[in-house]
């Protein structure tokens, strides 16, 4: 049994070293360290209606889901940024029990949907298997001349 908390400050050191983990392993192996993690992090708890929640297991937090409430013409939907579990607690049930508390919190906050942006090597099964669909929105990125200095 997991427990969804609201992040805050105090994970922000666990959640930054699973991050590390996370996205230095399979399937991203991205170089990345603790402090750039604490940054990405600190500058998603920082935008405008961002909705974060620590995952707590048997006393450990073990992942978290990073997003932010979208409001839209019609109804409000919830974008993930980040949803992660740490990889030494990966394939036991964990990922799918937070997403199934987590879209409870959501709808009873009247939110339409969720989106987010999956690698297709990356969750995008795990993201399948619980419902989500492919949309004709295709992200598109455009390498700047002289960018990145
Ligand atoms: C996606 C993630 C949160 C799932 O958490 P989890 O606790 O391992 O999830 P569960 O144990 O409930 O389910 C695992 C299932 O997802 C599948 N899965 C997870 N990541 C996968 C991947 N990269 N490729 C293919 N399948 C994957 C597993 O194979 C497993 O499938 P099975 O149930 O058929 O055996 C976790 O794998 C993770 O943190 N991944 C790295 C970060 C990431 O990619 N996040 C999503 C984008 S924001």
């Amino acid at each position: 049994m997991i427990k969804l908390l609201r992040f805050d400050e105090k994970h922000l050191e666990r959640a930054s070293e699973i991050y590390c983990r996370a996205y230095s392993s399979k399937p991203y192996f991205e170089r990345i360290n603790s402090e750039q993690a604490k940054e990405i992090i600190k500058s998603i708890l920082i935008s405008n209606n961002c909705l974060c929640f620590a995952i707590e297991h048997n006393s450990t937090i073990v992942g978290f889901i990073l997003g932010f409430v979208q409001k839209g013409k019609r109804h409000n939907t919830f974008h993930i940024e980040e949803f992660i579990v740490d990889p030494e607690h990966q394939n036991k049930g964990i990922g799918s029990e937070a997403l199934a508390m987590l879209e409870k919190i959501l709808a009873e906050k009247g939110i339409y949907g969720i989106t987010l942006l999956s690698h297709k090597k990356g969750a995008m099964e795990f993201f399948k298997k619980h419902g989500f669909k492919e949309t004709n929105w295709v992200l598109m990125w455009k390498r700047l001349k002289n960018g990145g200095r």
